[in-house]
């Protein structure tokens, strides 16, 4: 084969990833500092955010009753995807997550395309969701105050606005956060996941009082087809639970904790959000979801006559959108420290504090950038093709656990994914038919990012790999 080609599709092998993240590479490395609770609360932190506090009100109109079936569906599909990333988690214990999964079984240029698209689904949606929560401090000023921020600083250049300063703010403060030390992040992490659960589980046990099972019926006032379209859309408020997988570095038992944290934290918000749907649904018809009015909130005033339960709900949704800022920002700087510790992005990303053991200017770039990108840019397609970023991703995974379970059947593996290989064939299965729900111009958005990618990659990454680097000098 030309050397070209087989750069392209060369392999890093499982044996030097490891050795690679057990401090082969010189300088202070990340420590080793995360627990079970932690890393669950890392891929719950990332994930309970927008979808259920926003989006349950945007599919209901699309779906009627049968949103809960929509929600089981979403988890069933991510579910698949999930017990793949266990195994390859419990296999690969690295901070690169999926990037480097791809780069141990179907090479170097899918797991460039991979880590590409991990960068929408960890950057760029980080930058969208640092602009709801912007929404949601807006909304709680009007509530309590009857103020409101000025379009001019609230919203970026084309919304109507010239900049979108609290979602620059949240970004700053995650960032702040972040750089102060892994341990430090992941006990705050932990304390806001603590609450935003406490808010939900609220919700239901008003929610519930009024409960009316007339509103269950017609379930499926638009059938399948509706449902599978609302499904397409609360798929969104899953994608993060993959978050534990970037602690690989981090965790003080990876092999035996990130599969337990990636299934336990997506165990813990199906529950939550069944529980919610079903609960927000019982309490008021479906036809009266929608609109710019948060249903979630709407439902607490309706059922109480008081303004209160709404108050705390908004509380609960600005920590538990800053607590995705935090999780999903501590995902991507990892990811892009293992891909500047393999050479295909600047050293530099790769580079730990002596002090703090965590990579500093690695955070601060990803925190000028994405405040910047939340700040001053309408998102517009690129954050919906979060979704299409992820579905790949998350595809990839599963191709990754087929080809290593051949390639490398001697690995030791924590975890196994059962039904082998009818749940990864599913998984690829799933996360096509879900992209292929999505819409055109998303599609569109995601083409052009690709190409974006796929240029950085041939200018830069290409030439500066570690492993062609290591190839080339012992050749
Ligand atoms: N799953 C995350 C959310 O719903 C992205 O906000």
């Amino acid at each position: 084969m030309n050397p070209f080609a087989a750069g392209l599709i060369a392999r890093k092998p499982v044996d030097r990833i490891l050795a690679d993240s057990a401090a082969e590479h010189e300088g202070p490395q990340l420590k080793r500092s995360m627990g079970l609770g932690h890393l669950t609360a890392l891929s719950i932190g990332a994930s309970l955010g927008t979808g259920i506090f926003v989006i349950l009100g945007e599919a209901t109109p699309k779906a009627g009753p049968s949103v809960i079936v929509a929600f089981i569906l979403a988890a069933v599909t991510a579910l698949f995807s999930a017990l793949s990333y266990a195994e390859m988690a419990g296999t690969i214990p690295v901070s690169g997550s999926s990037y480097s999964y791809a780069y141990a079984t179907i090479g170097e240029l899918f797991a460039w395309v991979c880590g590409w698209c991990l960068l929408l689904e960890y950057g760029v949606s980080i930058a969208a969701v640092a602009v709801g929560w912007g929404q949601y401090i807006n909304e709680l000023l009007r509530t309590l105050f009857d103020v409101e921020l000025p379009a001019a600083i609230a919203a970026p250049p084309g919304d109507g606005g010239i900049v979108n300063i609290p979602s620059m703010v949240i970004v700053a403060l995650a960032c702040l956060v972040l750089v102060g030390g892994a341990t430090e992040s992941a006990r705050l992490n932990t304390a806001m996941v603590v609450l935003k659960l406490c808010v939900l589980v609220f919700f239901c046990a008003i929610a519930f009082t009024a409960f009316k099972s007339g509103n269950l019926s017609p379930f499926m006032p638009f059938g399948v087809n509706g449902m599978t379209a609302a499904a397409a859309m609360v798929f969104f408020s899953y994608i993060g639970f993959d978050a534990a997988s970037t602690a690989g570095n981090e965790a003080k038992n990876p092999t035996r904790d990130l599969p337990r944290a990636i299934i336990l934290s997506l165990g813990i918000i199906t529950v939550l959000y069944c529980l919610v749907a079903l609960a927000a649904i019982g309490a008021m018809p479906w036809q009266e979801f929608g609109g710019s009015e948060a249903s979630l909130a709407k439902i607490l005033t309706g059922v109480t006559g008081q303004t209160w339960p709404s108050v705390i709900l908004s509380i609960g949704a600005v920590i538990a959108i800053a607590s995705v800022v935090l999780a999903v920002m501590y995902g991507q700087t990892r990811i892009l420290y293992t891909m500047g510790s393999d050479g295909l992005v600047p050293k530099v990303f790769a580079k730990v504090h002596p002090r703090t053991f965590v990579p500093v200017r690695n955070i601060l770039i990803v925190g000028a950038l994405v405040a910047v990108l939340a700040g001053f840019v309408p998102l517009g397609e690129l954050a919906n093709a979060t979704s299409i970023g992820s579905l790949f991703a998350f595809a990839l995974v599963n191709v990754g656990v087929i080809v290593l379970r051949q390639t490398r059947p001697d690995l030791p593996r924590a975890f196994k994914t059962p039904l082998f290989p009818v749940i990864p064939v599913l998984g690829i299965g799933f996360c096509v038919y879900l992209m292929l729900q999505l819409e055109a111009p998303t599609w569109i958005a995601f083409a052009i990012w690709s190409a974006v990618g796929l240029a950085v990659y041939f200018g830069y990454g290409y030439r500066h790999s570690r492993l062609r680097t290591a190839e080339r000098a012992a050749s």
